[in-house]
């Protein structure tokens, strides 16, 4: 049998929300780098898409998953392993956005109007989702082999959005989608000394902004409070992913990666 080369050669990695921006970047960065990649998102045109680039590859497969889903985190890494897949790098990514939560056409809510629901909505996904694949991951795999976890946080976790560059622009930051980003890094540093010694890692890769058709005027915006001057490509945080994925990640362990062009270092 040929040799797979590659930064992630020998490496199964199992992702939530693939089918996104971002997701859909690292899955096919994976891949090229020999990694066998297990994907996940709701059903629906992202997870059709992934099926449709990758689908003839034997080291690709799909499952659908909602992380807001108890019942559907319970039994995802014993179907994954009876079909013969045996992932060690777990990657939180799914997100509800601020953006996607409105995108059935209602306005963007000042705080005052913030419902409840899309609270409540944002928590079980970003984070209440994150903590069922970790605690599943606890269960099913930790200790079993060596395995690390990314938690994906945002510039905004730690630091707050910048209001202004909102204004007048058909979307804006949600106070929620902040919170559980901050909230994800707590987790990570929590388990990070839970699981040290069965051989675990936990990392955050803190993503900066990622340029997805944005204006000319937001672009000019954000990109006065990046130290790079610029948005980033989906490329450029993929990079940094793939190292957090790869065996020369092995002595990083609760820690927050920022790939923010230098926004958060000002
Ligand atoms: N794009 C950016 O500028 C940026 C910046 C910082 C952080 N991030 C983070 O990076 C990650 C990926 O972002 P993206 O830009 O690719 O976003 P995206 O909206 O393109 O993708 C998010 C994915 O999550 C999936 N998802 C939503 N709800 C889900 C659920 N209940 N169960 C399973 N999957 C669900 C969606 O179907 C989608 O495929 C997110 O955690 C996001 O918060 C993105």
């Amino acid at each position: 049998m040929a040799q797979v080369e590659g930064q992630l050669a020998g490496r199964t990695v199992f992702i939530t929300g693939s089918g996104g921006v971002l997701g859909s970047t690292y899955v096919r960065r994976m891949l090229e780098q020999g990694a066998k990649v297990v994907a996940t998102d709701l059903p629906g045109h992202r997870f059709d898409g992934l099926q449709e680039t990758h689908g003839d590859n034997p080291d690709f497969a799909i499952y659908p998953l909602d992380v807001g889903s108890e019942e559907q985190i319970v039994e995802i890494f014993k179907t994954v392993e009876g079909d013969g897949w045996q992932p060690d790098v777990v990657l939180n990514n799914a997100a509800i956005t601020g953006e996607m939560l409105m995108g059935a056409g209602g306005s963007f809510p000042d705080f005052a109007d913030t419902t409840l629901d899309d609270w409540e909505k944002t928590m079980r996904t970003n984070l209440t989702g994150a903590f069922l694949v970790a605690r599943q991951m606890d269960r099913d795999i930790v200790g079993k082999r060596p395995t690390t976890l990314i938690n994906v946080a945002s510039m905004y976790a730690l630091n707050g959005a910048h209001h202004p560059i909102y204004d007048g622009m058909p979307f804006k930051n949600f106070s929620a989608y902040g919170v559980t980003k901050a909230g994800i890094h707590g987790l990570t540093v929590w388990l990070a000394g839970y699981w040290a010694k069965r051989q675990a890692t936990v990392n955050t890769i803190a993503p900066g902004a990622v340029f997805n058709g944005h204006s000319d005027e937001f672009q000019k915006r954000v990109g006065e409070l990046i130290m790079a001057g610029r948005m980033c490509e989906p490329d450029e945080i993929a990079d940094a992913m793939l190292f957090l994925a790869s065996k020369q990640s092995g002595y990083v362990t609760g820690q927050m990666i920022n790939v923010d062009g230098g926004f958060s270092a000002w």
